[in-house]
């Protein structure tokens, strides 16, 4: 079977972009991407794009209306399809069993109620995009039972900021289920993906595999966490751990920067999910492995904003404290699990005056600043949550005469050169350095 037409179930931080990417690689395709939310169609109609990536805009000038569509008319984006990818949201579970670990699935469901009521008129490959608990192959193939489709799992890697990049240049594309149907998905990737990089496996592994990786970055970023609290007991340097370990091939150096605390929407929640997974198993040791990673993190978060509490004599009341960087990481607008919506809380909770500085991101319903002007002025301290790279180019020695005294830096990336910070007369505390 020759695939002529693909269409994606959702057109979020995974959906556009991938069938941005897709459709300019594969022009003799046409990819529809629907969504029920209107107002998500018209943005990307209009290119005022819900997120935001570097080169996106290139993709989408390439294909918009040509060999792209964005709409919200099931018809368009269901008839004669061959191929529809399922790139719906899928949150950690807010209520009942499994609330705040396991997945919700339900807008994965709402997709397959629509098309049960679809008359297809043939064959259609379904594709799990999204991060799905395992097993829900079955349960799609359950509620389509007297249609004619065949399930996939192909799980998206992408990261945010780089996602453009990832899809350009992917270290693999996992296809797991049926292989003919496997193959057919896999003729779109081979336009632009060499073919040694597509790796077909059984749908069960598939989706286990996108849950595994998750939670190995996260586990890498606990690891070097938890060394840097050690390092801050004896005196070793946890950026240079950083580089004697990971310059080891069999580790790698990748993911081995100490932080404040992982964030974004995908780590903690694959994280919860594969323990869910585990415990719903009865694989109590399991659980316990995977969870501790998870309590690591959230300790991370807790210790800095120790640090900053008692370093500043546990008194912030009525102190202006600038926090630079709300966004989970650098080069996204996403502040989704950032360990800055735990630190700015705990420091309002102190009745800290807080100037709140990120060039992307934003939280609801707070105040932040729009720019650095004047920012320092009077501030007892700066507290650096995103390593973003305008906050390595600031003139710290105008912050400094600015600044109240003593004036702290609190470095939550280690982001900046200590010893540059104290000869300027900072106060200053990275993380597992002295
Ligand atoms: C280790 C370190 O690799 C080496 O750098 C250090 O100097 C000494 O300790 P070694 O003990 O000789 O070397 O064995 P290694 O190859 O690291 O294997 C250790 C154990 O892990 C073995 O039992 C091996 O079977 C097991 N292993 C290794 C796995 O179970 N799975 C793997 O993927 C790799
Ligand atoms: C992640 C995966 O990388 C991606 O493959 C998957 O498809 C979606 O989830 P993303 O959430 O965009 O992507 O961000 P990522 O780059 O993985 O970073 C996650 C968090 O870990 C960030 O808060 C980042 O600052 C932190 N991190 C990362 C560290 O603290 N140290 C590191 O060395 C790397
Ligand atoms: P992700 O990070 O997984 O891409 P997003 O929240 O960015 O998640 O995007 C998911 C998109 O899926 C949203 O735009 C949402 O409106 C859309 N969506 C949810 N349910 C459906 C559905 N049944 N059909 C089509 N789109 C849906």
């Amino acid at each position: 079977m020759q695939i002529n037409k693909v269409c994606c179930f959702g057109a979020g931080y995974v959906g556009g972009p991938t069938m941005a990417v897709m459709a300019s690689k594969c022009p003799k395709q046409t990819f529809v991407v629907y969504d029920i939310n209107e107002q998500q169609i018209e943005k990307w109609n209009n290119k005022q794009y819900p997120v935001y990536e570097k080169n996106l805009d290139e993709y989408i000038n390439q294909t918009l209306n040509t060999n792209l569509i964005f709409t919200c008319d099931i018809d368009i984006a269901l008839k004669d399809c061959d191929i529809a990818f399922l790139a719906v949201n899928t949150p950690s579970k807010k209520y009942g069993l499994g609330a705040e670990s396991s997945l919700d699935i339900s807008y994965i469901d709402s997709c397959l109620q629509q098309i049960k009521k679809y008359p297809l008129t043939r064959k259609l490959i379904l594709v799990e995009k999204s991060t799905v608990p395992i097993k829900t192959c079955d349960y799609i193939n359950a509620v389509l039972r007297d249609k004619n489709i065949c399930v996939l799992s192909n799980p998206e890697f992408l990261a945010e900021g780089t996602a453009i990049q990832d899809l350009l240049n992917p270290d693999r594309v996992i296809i797991g289920g049926a292989l003919e149907s496997a193959q057919q998905l896999a003729s779109l990737y081979e336009q632009w993906v060499p073919k040694e990089k597509i790796i077909f496996t059984n749908i069960y592994s598939a989706e286990l595999s996108k849950i595994v990786a998750n939670s190995f970055l996260a586990q890498r970023v606990s690891s070097i966490n938890s060394i840097s609290i050690i390092c801050d007991k004896i005196g070793a340097d946890v950026n240079e751990i950083s580089q004697c370990v990971g310059s080891d091939s069999r580790i790698g150096n990748k993911f081995l920067k100490t932080s404040v605390g992982f964030g974004g929407s995908c780590l903690k929640k694959d994280l919860l999910c594969l323990i869910y997974l585990c415990e719903s198993l009865q694989l109590d040791e399991v659980a316990q492995y995977w969870k501790q990673v998870y309590i690591l993190n959230e300790f991370q978060k807790q210790r800095f904003y120790n640090l900053i509490t008692t370093s500043m004599f546990n008194t912030l009341r009525n102190k202006i404290i600038v926090i630079l960087g709300v966004a989970f990481k650098a080069n996204t607008n996403d502040t989704r699990e950032s360990a800055s919506l735990m630190i700015i809380q705990k420091l309002q909770e102190e009745q800290a005056i807080l100037r709140v500085y990120d060039p992307q991101g934003k939280i609801d319903k707070l105040e932040q600043c729009q720019s650095l002007d004047g920012i320092f002025q009077g501030a007892s301290a700066i507290v650096i949550l995103t390593e973003w790279e305008e906050f390595t180019k600031i003139d710290y020695a105008q912050a400094y005469d600015e600044m109240a005294k003593p004036s702290y830096c609190f470095d939550g990336r280690n982001l900046l050169q200590g010893e540059v910070m104290k000869s300027l007369g900072f106060l200053y505390y990275g993380l597992g350095r002295m």
